[in-house]
C-alpha cells in the first residue's frame, strides 16, 4: 500500500484489540519518528502498553477503548511547533495505515503521565491512539469542494491535491482549511482561527502534498 492508497483506506479508529504492535511495525514507526524529531526539532515519541492515557472518563465518553498504545505528539515550542506535529503526524498515520495499523489523532481526551518525556521548553499538543482496530472506521462526510478552493481552470495537480486534503482527518471534522492557487505555481494554504487551527492546517498540507506532487508547485 503506498501513502496515496493509505489516504483513501484511513479512518479515524476508537476502538483496538488488545494485539501489540509487532517487533517489524513497531522498528518501522520509531523509524520514521527518529526521521521526523530531526527534521522538525520534535520530540515525538511511541508508547506502548499504557493502559491510562486513554482510558479516563473523558475517553470513555468518546468511546476509546482498548487502545493502550499511542504516539506522543512532544515538541520544541516555536511559532510552526502546532503545523509541524500535524504534518510529521499524519506522515506517521499514513505510514502506520500501509503497516496494517489503524489510528486515531486525539486532541484532548488523554491524560498525561510519566510514560512520556516532556523537556524543558517543550510542549505535549496531541496523541494518536495507533494498534489493531476493532473495524476500519468509516468515510467522514465533507464540505463540497468549492469551500475550500477555488478551482475553476485550475491545473489537474492542484484538484488532486485538494481531494486529498479533504480526506484528511481534522478535529471535530472541521475541514477549515483554504488552498489559494497563486502565480508561478505557488499555493497558500491557510486555517480559520480555532483550537487545533494549526495541526489541521499542517494535516491537510501533507494531504495536499501527497496529491499535488510536490514537484508541481511551492508553497507561498
Ligand atoms: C487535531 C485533531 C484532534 C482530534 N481529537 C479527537 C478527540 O479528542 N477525540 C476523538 O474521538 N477524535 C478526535 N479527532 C478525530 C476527528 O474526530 C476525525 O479525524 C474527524 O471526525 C474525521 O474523521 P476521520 O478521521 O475518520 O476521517 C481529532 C482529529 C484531529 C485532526
Amino acid at each position: 500500500m503506498t501513502l496515496q492508497e493509505a489516504i483513501l483506506a484511513r479512518h479515524s479508529v476508537r476502538q483496538y484489540s488488545g494485539r501489540p504492535l509487532s517487533e517489524n511495525q513497531a522498528n518501522v514507526l520509531r523509524q520514521q519518528i527518529a526521521q521526523s524529531n530531526a527534521a522538525k526539532n520534535l520530540h515525538i515519541q511511541l508508547v506502548q502498553r499504557d493502559t491510562k492515557a486513554l482510558s479516563g472518563i473523558l475517553a470513555k465518553f468518546l468511546r476509546f477503548n482498548g487502545a493502550t498504545n499511542y504516539i506522543a505528539m512532544v515538541g520544541h515550542q516555536s511559532p510552526l511547533l502546532h503545523e509541524n506535529i500535524g504534518y510529521e503526524g499524519e506522515r506517521i498515520v499514513l505510514l502506520a495505515q500501509t503497516l496494517g495499523l489503524n489510528t486515531c489523532w486525539v486532541g484532548g481526551s488523554f491524560s498525561r503521565n510519566r510514560n512520556v518525556q516532556i523537556d524543558r521548553d517543550e510542549m505535549y499538543i496531541a496523541v494518536i491512539a495507533i494498534g489493531h482496530g476493532l473495524n476500519q472506521g468509516r468515510q467522514h462526510s465533507s464540505k463540497p469542494i468549492e469551500t475550500f478552493a477555488d478551482i475553476k481552470g485550475a491545473p489537474d495537480w492542484f484538484r488532486r491535491g485538494v481531494e486529498c486534503a479533504m480526506l484528511a482527518p481534522s478535529a471535530m471534522n472541521r475541514q477549515d482549511f483554504h488552498f489559494a492557487l497563486l502565480p508561478n505555481n505557488t499555493v497558500k494554504a491557510t486555517a480559520r482561527p480555532a483550537p487545533f487551527a494549526g495541526l489541521d492546517l499542517g494535516i491537510a498540507k501533507f494531504h495536499f502534498e501527497l496529491g499535488a506532487g510536490t514537484d508541481n508547485f511551492r508553497w507561498a
